[in-house]
């Protein structure tokens, strides 16, 4: 995806933005181009605060003046923005692919409403088709629960420079090929069986509206009731 699309889809999000309040802001190389927008408005005056997905979000944000909330919450949320791995045909997202989606799943849930900004590449019609399923787990006796979650699928554990990747809470990440889901909420439910699983980056109707940029412009999307 280029940087204008990815920009294009992150400047469309700020349509949605409430006057003032309490913003979500995501993770990833789409939501840092958001990120970089909010800091304009909030430079111009406007009166936004955030909440950060990630050290990363949290260190650009700061960078940029933007207001934040203690990471400890609780918050209440108005509208997060953040990016996504893929996007499926009834707007279920899979998150995950800079190993901050326990961060921005709990995020998700304490806001009002969740857009996700992504470029036509992320979208298909079944989730798992494109992606992996990423499932962030505790570091302790992680190799019992790798050997538990390849009972399921096929799974890697996620690396950087030949070493484990390790998440912003010291945790590690295991990347699941289970291809495409029949029912992403039945094993998202399933992953959480299993002790030592943190959380997952299946985000299973989370997004009341996905952005998606394209040659054509940016798409409004939202899921059907
Ligand atoms: C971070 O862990 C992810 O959930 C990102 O939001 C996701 O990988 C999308 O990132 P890009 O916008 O860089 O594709």
């Amino acid at each position: 995806m280029s940087e204008a699309a990815k920009r294009a889809a992150a400047r469309a999000a700020l349509d949605f933005l409430p006057t003032s309040g309490v913003v979500g802001l995501g993770s990833g190389s789409t939501a840092r181009l958001f990120i970089e927008e909010v800091g304009r408005l909030v430079a111009a005056g406007r009166s936004l605060v955030g909440v950060a997905t990630s050290g990363d979000s949290r260190a650009l944000a700061e960078h940029l003046g933007i207001p934040l909330l203690d990471d400890a919450g609780p918050w209440e949320v108005a509208v997060t923005v953040d990016g996504a791995d893929e996007v499926s045909a009834v707007l279920d997202v899979i998150k995950g692919g800079g190993g901050c989606h326990t961060r921005e799943k709990i995020v998700n849930q304490a806001s009002a409403i969740n857009i996700i900004v992504a470029d036509d590449s992320k979208l298909s019609r079944q989730l798992g088709e494109k992606w992996p399923v990423p499932v962030e787990v505790l570091a302790f006796g992680h190799q019992a629960t790798r050997d538990r979650l390849r009972e399921l699928a096929p799974t890697e554990l996620r690396t950087r420079d030949g070493k484990p990747w390790i998440t912003d809470a010291g945790n590690y990440i295991y990347d699941v090929k289970f291809g495409p889901l029949v029912s992403p909420a039945a094993t998202d439910a399933l992953l959480h069986t299993i002790p030592g699983v943190v959380e997952t980056g299946l985000f299973v109707r989370r997004a009341q509206r996905v952005l998606i940029a394209g040659p054509h412009g940016v798409r409004s999307l939202e899921p059907s009731s």
